[in-house]
């Protein structure tokens, strides 16, 4: 077995804003049969030690960490082993994971995440005696000082480290006087350290001090090492070479199984889910959208091209939240129209209702790492509408005339994403949706698409021991 310490600051179903809490909550069972024993260290939220079963223990302490006394726990909670890092000054707190009431970032972010890193150094260090991962799988920005703390302690040598991009915007950056505050060493402040453009960037950090560096999907890892994606940091990558690769993700299967068998199942839910949100009956498909309201997601572009959708005779039913000024455009556009439903909020139950009731997923990013909700759209035979980029593009088959053709289509894909090329999507999904046996096929070879983690798990698996063998080798 690999011993691995997962470093995250979400899990589903613990705690999460978004996919990177489904992929880390998600992993340790996935890898369980691929020789990996995967433990998770996670801030001690309030929902997190809610959540604890009863005999955990404390397994280290420090009385000071980043501001304020904090411990350990060794854990059990929803299935997983977890190492919560219990430090009420840093995580004690109602509201958002990440941001205060005025919806604005915590200003003790770096810390908050900088002291949840070195917490990661201390266990690979040894603390606490029992159990000594091999490698420190190291997800997004939160997580990435992990790297560079190894360095520091010089236990790089002896213990590995992945660094997983799950999201390039996210940066995590810091003005550079806080480099002491945050303990890290003046020489790492350098261009070819985790110094970006005069400020202390976490997710740089992970990416130049870890061993390996991936991300979710293999088209978002092409498009990371160019200057249209990777925000700055695609020389970084670029010079990662063969280090750098994409895992795609996958989705739990037992946690997302539909409550039918076949196509034709799914009529029973969508008029359950018309009816639960008043929508009249259409001659057109009923389009769903989960999402965190935000540019990334091009929900402004599904706005500009939505007269089409009704037009063709489609639905709109959207469930999110995010930019309020996007919030109030989905709340007018439902206003103005009773084809269109906007729910302004986080309802996992409600989720479920729109993928099983729904009968395509809108999924429009202007750039997407991997995304989870057209996996789950696939898996229930609600056919994905999806913008050609990143792992949208590695998890849906365009129904294009090849595609079609050959039998094998499970969805679509627009580009670009503009206006005029969603409004052309639409189109052809509406035309599709009408053309019933064509229509079935689509939904039935959607639902016998491989989406859990069957392919990814093994290569995280070798990931992990190519790390573990390249350490041995030294
Ligand atoms: P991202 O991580 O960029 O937000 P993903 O598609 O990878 O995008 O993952 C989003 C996850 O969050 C999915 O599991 C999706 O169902 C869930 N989600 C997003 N918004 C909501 C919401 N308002 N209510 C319930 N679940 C949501
Ligand atoms: C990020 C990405 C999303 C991906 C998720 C899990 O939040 O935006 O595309 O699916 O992480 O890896």
């Amino acid at each position: 077995m690999i011993r691995v310490l997962s470093v995250a600051s979400e899990c589903a179903p613990l705690v999460k804003t978004g996919g990177l809490a489904d992929v880390a909550g998600a992993l340790p069972g996935a890898l369980a049969g691929e020789g990996v024993e995967m433990r998770t260290l996670l801030p001690g939220y309030p929902a997190v030690m809610a959540a604890i079963e009863a005999g955990a223990e404390t397994v280290w302490t420090a009385p000071r960490l980043f501001g304020g006394p904090a411990r350990l726990l060794l854990a059990r909670a929803a299935g997983l082993t977890l190492y919560p890092l219990d430090a009420p000054h840093l995580f004690a707190r109602e509201g958002r994971l990440y941001l205060g009431p005025d919806g604005a970032d915590w200003p003790d972010n770096p810390e908050r995440f900088a002291a949840l890193s070195r917490v990661a150094a201390e266990i690979a260090e040894g603390a606490p005696a029992g159990w000594a991962p091999q490698v420190l799988h190291l997800h997004d920005w939160q997580a990435g000082l992990a790297a560079p703390y190894l360095h520091d302690r010089r236990l790089a040598g002896r213990v590995g480290s992945l660094f997983t991009v799950h999201n390039i915007a996210f940066q995590g950056l810091a003005p550079a006087g806080r480099l002491s505050a945050l303990e890290l060493r003046n020489e790492g402040f350098a261009a070819e350290g985790f110094e970006y453009w005069g400020q202390i960037s976490a997710l740089k950090a992970g990416l130049v001090y870890a061993d390996r560096v991936s991300t979710v999907s293999p088209t978002y890892a092409a498009e990371l090492t160019r200057p249209e994606f990777g925000m700055g940091l695609d020389g970084v990558l670029r010079a990662r070479g063969t280090d750098f690769s994409g895992i795609l993700n996958g989705i739990d299967l037992a946690a997302w199984t539909p409550p039918y068998k076949t196509p034709r199942g799914k009529a029973r839910h969508t008029r359950a889910l018309r009816a639960e949100l008043g929508l009249p009956d259409a001659p057109g498909p009923l389009c769903v959208v989960i999402s965190r309201l935000t540019s990334q997601k091009g929900l402004d572009i599904l706005l500009a091209a939505l007269p089409r959708l009704l037009d063709e005779g489609g639905q709109l039913a959207l469930l999110g939240t995010g930019e309020p000024v996007l919030e109030r455009a989905f709340r007018s556009a439902a206003a103005a129209d009773p084809r269109v439903s906007a729910t302004i909020g986080y309802d996992e139950a409600f989720a479920r209702r729109l993928v099983a009731g729904g009968e395509a997923i809108l999924v429009p990013s202007r750039f997407e790492p991997c995304g989870l909700t057209q996996l789950y759209g696939l898996r229930h035979g609600t056919v994905p509408l999806v913008a050609y980029t990143g792992g949208l593009v590695d998890t849906v088959i365009p129904a294009t005339a090849a595609g079609l053709a050959a039998g094998v289509a499970t969805g679509l894909q627009v580009y670009p994403i503009t206006p005029d090329g969603l409004s052309r999507g639409f189109t052809q999904l509406c035309a599709l949706y009408r053309d019933r046996p064509t229509w079935e096929r689509m939904m039935r070879n959607a639902m016998a698409h491989p989406v859990g983690w069957e392919a990814s798990a093994p290569r995280y698996a070798s990931l992990f021991a190519e790390i573990v063998a390249s350490k041995a080798a030294r």
